[in-house]
């Protein structure tokens, strides 16, 4: 009897369980078949997680995907792993560092030597951490937004002679709980919970630039669109946490999306056809959504840009 029970119990909360995966934690799939033959794409931060999810469904649709990666030995490793289950060689490193604006220039400059086209920007790379960087500001801020602003910035040019092309934004919907602040969002914090707020800052600042991108864009032929993944299990809450870690790892695996599943929205933005009217805008689970208001602050945008200028050495 007993036993009978615990089965019948078991069976429920499988049937729960699938319930909760199938509606709420895979989330939608990118259905497109679209081939990137002939096509070049970067993506950021693409030797791990999301990224390297995305760089590999990029490589078997026939691009050529340059894994922009602040560590050579995790990046050559990526691209070992992405050739092999792509099948597709045209899989490489470079290197880049998003925590110094010397090194995002260097990058830029190496990859338009070498590089003829740029079809896809994939600006992915994140962290969750408000440290100091090298260039001495809030680690969060600069990674998450302002070396991808910079780096925006560099290769423009390169993208609108390969019109029609993308930038897509790896946001977060933890823009919700962000702020700008013009007077502290740079300066370094310390501590978790200030990390966690510099990151949410960061991804609304993404949310921003991506709206004011696709306002200076307009008529180019070249879009621009904001993403949230999802609650995907990868390395990103590495600095959260830590003494949680055994608790947090099967929750992770259990309710958080995986790579696979957490990359789809960015394919989707990378590779949809028709979706170029709704540059500027929001997806998530393949599909737009509205962001809080104050993500769709078009002077607050403005102000942001001409502040990012600054802060990178673009303007005076
Ligand atoms: N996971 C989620 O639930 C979630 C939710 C919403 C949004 N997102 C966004 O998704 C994006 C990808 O994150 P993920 O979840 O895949 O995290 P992840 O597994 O931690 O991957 C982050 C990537 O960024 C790279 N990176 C970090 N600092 C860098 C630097 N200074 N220069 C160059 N690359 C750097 C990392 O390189 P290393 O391996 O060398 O550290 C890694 O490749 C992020 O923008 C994140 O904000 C994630
Ligand atoms: C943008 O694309 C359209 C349609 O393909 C084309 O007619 C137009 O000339 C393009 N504009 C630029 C600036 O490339």
């Amino acid at each position: 009897m007993a036993a009978a029970e615990a089965l019948a119990g078991l069976a429920l909360a499988l049937g729960l369980y699938a319930l909760l995966y199938y509606n709420f934690i895979k989330g939608a799939t990118c259905k497109n078949e679209a081939s990137l033959r002939g096509k070049t794409v970067v993506i950021t931060g693409g030797n791990t997680g999301i990224g390297k999810a995305t760089a590999l469904d990029l490589a078997r649709r026939g691009a050529r995907v340059i894994l922009a990666c602040r560590d050579r030995g995790r990046g050559e490793s990526a691209v070992c792993d992405i050739r092999r289950e792509s099948g597709n060689n045209e899989v490489l490193f470079m290197s880049l560092d998003l925590a110094s604006f010397k090194s995002v220039r260097t990058f830029a400059a190496a990859f338009l030597r070498s590089e003829p086209r740029l079809d896809i920007l994939i600006n992915n790379a994140g962290v969750r951490t408000g440290s100091r960087s090298s260039d001495g500001f809030n680690l969060a801020f600069q990674v998450n937004h302002l070396s991808h602003f910079l780096l925006t910035h560099l290769l423009l040019e390169r993208m609108k002679q390969c019109a029609p092309s993308r930038v897509v934004v790896v946001a977060s919907s933890a823009h919700q709980r962000g702020k700008i602040d013009f007077q502290n969002i740079h300066k370094p914090v310390d501590g978790q919970l200030a990390g966690i707020q510099s990151y949410s800052n960061s991804k609304l600042a993404n949310m921003l630039y991506t709206r004011e991108l696709a306002n200076r864009l307009e008529g180019t032929n070249v879009t621009c669109y904001a993403v949230h993944p999802g609650l995907v299990n990868t390395e990103l809450f590495r600095h959260t946490l830590i003494w949680l870690k055994p608790l947090f790892l099967p929750i992770c695996w259990l309710f958080l999306r995986d790579t696979t599943n957490g990359a789809q929205t960015s394919i989707y933005c990378a590779t949809q056809e028709g979706i170029e009217k709704y540059s500027g805008r929001y997806f998530a689970n393949c599909w737009l959504r509205d962001p809080k208001p104050h993500a769709r602050d078009d002077a607050l945008a403005k102000k942001l840009w001409e502040v990012s200028e600054r802060m990178v050495g673009l303007a005076n």
